[in-house]
């Protein structure tokens, strides 16, 4: 090393921060005091794109907004879209489904853990039994607004909506799947083994058949990892039933919506679930399960932990992994105290159970 050059500090991970709507104000502001006393070497940078904005000045995304994040960021930490002044939910669709499809986050990932038991609202259900995860296709199916609207306002009108099924998309969520499955173990250490496919291909032969041929095909090249079909009403019966099951899953873009509302009902509730949207190697997008919540939202009584156990996971993503580590252990310590809002059993507000997970951290 040169002597007389001073050594230069590593370069600090960089977040965009886009709060959003409803409660999306209230959470994120919390996740982001969290990241803070976490120690985490993070800069991060606030944006006002929501429904606010979008009324005061037409703008959803402002010009080349999402070059500007996959260039200058490396995560971005999103609350939630949605907001009854907007009837078309347009910004939403704009904002939230346009990082999803033009920065094409493939991969949307949702793990499904239950931090307590009291939390759970199946019978003799004990955290190790629920630790499961859900690959959500994120960049396809019926989300891509193809189709259309005829003869509008007559008796002869007509609704298309496509499901549209790539062979490149299909195959590459399912190999993250199997990849997911291959290097992650659950909670306890133990490895993960099964990956289930679940799709409705008894009715939706055309898609349904793509998907089965592709899952067949990739799986063949992992043999170690048991290679599961479910149809998703079957599903979402076994979910209630015996969500023990369960290991890694992998669906389309709307069934995975759809499951992972169900899931979160099993960890607590949708305060209480976290996801990524990935690509690997670019600027990936975290957000919690739920939406704006416009009945609770102002009144310091949504679930925080959500939020947080996002930014958890955008840590871990960008590989502070020993931060990751501490806010959920922080997050498990004040269910276990029951430092928590309402919805799960506790009586702080969303600041006050923000505040309590962050004080734990410090
Ligand atoms: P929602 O997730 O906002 O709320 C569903 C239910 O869960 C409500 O009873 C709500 O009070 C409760 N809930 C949600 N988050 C909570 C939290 N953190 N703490 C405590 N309770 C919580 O879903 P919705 O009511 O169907 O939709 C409301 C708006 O949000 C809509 O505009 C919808 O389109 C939008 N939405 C946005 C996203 C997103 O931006 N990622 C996700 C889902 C829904
Ligand atoms: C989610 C939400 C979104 C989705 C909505 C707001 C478009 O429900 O992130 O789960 O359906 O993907
Ligand atoms: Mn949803």
């Amino acid at each position: 090393m040169d002597p007389q050059k001073p050594t230069q500090a590593p370069k600090k991970k960089r977040i965009a921060v886009v709060p959003g709507d409803g409660i999306g104000k209230e959470v994120i502001p919390e996740a982001v005091k969290v990241i803070q006393a976490s120690g985490a070497a993070v800069e991060m940078a606030d944006f006002d794109w929501g429904a606010d904005r979008y009324l005061r000045d037409g703008v959803t995304v402002p010009p080349d907004g999402f070059a500007m994040l996959g260039c200058d960021f490396d995560a971005i930490l999103v609350g939630a879209f949605g907001d009854p002044r907007v009837k078309t939910n347009v910004h939403a669709k704009e904002i939230l489904l346009g990082m999803r499809f033009k920065m094409d986050l493939y991969a949307n990932v949702r793990p499904v853990r239950l931090l307590d038991a009291a939390l759970c609202p199946l019978k003799g259900v004990e955290p190790k039994d629920i630790d499961f995860v859900v690959v959500r296709e994120n960049t396809e199916g019926v989300y891509t607004d193809a189709g259309g609207i005829f003869k509008q306002g007559t008796p002869d009108e007509i609704a298309t909506q496509e499901d549209i099924n790539t062979r490149k998309g299909v195959e590459r969520i399912i190999r993250y799947a199997f990849q997911y499955c291959k290097e992650n173990t659950k909670l306890d250490g133990s490895p993960r083994s099964k990956v289930l496919m679940c799709d409705k291909s008894n009715a939706m032969t055309h898609a349904g058949g793509l998907w089965q041929r592709v899952f067949k095909e990739v799986s063949g090249d992992y043999s170690q990892i048991a290679a599961q079909h479910m149809y998703v009403d079957a599903l979402c019966m076994q979910m209630v039933r015996d969500p023990r099951q369960f290991d890694v899953i992998v669906t389309n873009n709307m069934f995975g919506d759809i499951i992972t509302d169900l899931a979160a009902g099993l960890q607590g509730g949708l305060g209480m679930a976290a996801s990524g949207n990935i690509h690997p190697g670019k600027t990936s997008m975290f957000e919690p399960v739920h939406g704006s919540a416009p009945p609770i939202a102002g009144k310091n009584i949504a679930n925080p932990f959500g939020a947080i156990l996002t930014a958890a996971m955008m840590l871990q993503h960008l590989e502070f992994t020993k931060e990751a580590d501490k806010i959920e252990a922080a997050v498990l310590e004040a269910v276990r105290q029951k430092k928590t809002t309402q919805d799960i059993g506790g009586s702080l507000g969303t600041k006050e159970a923000g505040e309590w997970v962050a004080g734990n951290l410090r």
